[in-house]
């Protein structure tokens, strides 16, 4: 195949935050590849994998509207036949945040991920920052296992009133998805806190646990500053940050992040 070849790779019921990785993928590719899978192997055994919004049909339409040039949709069976037993753990990024809460999860990204990379050599591959720890487990598996691909980041995709695009989004009731705004809202006031002046990571975090505690439909997971690379923990920002929350809003799960 002649020309660069970019990947992105998603779990389908798509949304604009898909769609916005696809259309960048579309201006800077001559081809584009989707891959739609929803990986078992990153779903922990009380996860949601078996209600995991599945809109095949709707998918189709929307990647053919947007010129993707080639669709993969596997069956768990193909892309992990009897006996399969090879697993890639990328180390300590794996390990805080999501990794604590989740356990699992990341080998079963990076293995998917290996794989998608290896099946399709792509020059490009694209992510979402909204998956913050995904995109630093996913770069350090790259570097390390020295895949020939170019790792593009692309900004996360809100509704008007802020909140992060998920598949997950389907989930909430109508209460729900009227607090969960909230989480950004408290994300962006943390970032302007730092943006006056404080650079001490426990007071940034308090001022995210601040605004959420005005939602009570919100329980936070956790609230984290942190290296946007190696995800350890910050108490003092001198350089750029990562700030991250996850929350339950009823049986939801969210997470969210902002750069500082
Ligand atoms: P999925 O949740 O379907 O997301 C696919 C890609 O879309 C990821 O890179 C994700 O970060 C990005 N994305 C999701 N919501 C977004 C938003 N609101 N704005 C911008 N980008 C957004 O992430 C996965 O699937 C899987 O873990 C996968 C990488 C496909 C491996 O199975």
């Amino acid at each position: 195949m002649h020309g660069v070849f970019g990947l992105v790779p998603t779990m389908g019921a798509l949304h604009d935050g898909h769609a916005s990785l696809i259309k960048r993928a579309r201006r800077e590719c001559e081809h584009v590849g989707v891959s739609i899978f929803v990986n078992p192997a990153q779903f922990g055994p009380a996860e949601d994998l078996a209600k995991y919004p599945r809109s095949m049909e709707k998918d189709m339409a929307l990647l053919e509207s947007l010129g993707v040039d080639a669709v993969w949709t596997p069956s768990p069976e193909t892309v992990y036949p009897p006996g399969y037993q090879t697993w890639i753990s990328v180390d300590d990024v794996s390990k805080p945040l999501e990794g604590l809460i989740r356990p699992g999860h990341f080998r079963g990204v990076s293995t998917v991920v290996a794989k998608l990379l290896n099946i399709f050599s792509p020059d490009r591959v694209y992510f979402g920052q909204k998956d913050a720890q995904q995109v630093a487990v996913i770069r350090r598996l790259a570097a390390d296992l020295n895949f020939p691909v170019d790792i593009v980041v692309s900004p996360t995709v809100r509704e008007i009133d802020g909140l992060a695009m998920s598949s997950r989004n389907a989930y909430l009731k109508e209460d729900e998805r009227r607090a969960a705004p909230a989480l950004y809202r408290a994300l962006s006031a943390a970032k302007e806190v730092f943006e006056a002046g404080e650079k001490n990571a426990g007071a940034i975090r308090a001022a995210v646990l601040k605004t959420l505690s005005t939602e009570p439909l919100v329980n936070v997971q956790y609230v984290s500053v942190s290296d946007p690379d190696t995800v350890e923990e910050i108490h003092e920002i001198s350089g750029g940050a990562l700030l991250s929350a996850a929350v339950i809003i009823g049986k939801t799960r969210l997470i969210d992040n902002v750069l500082l």
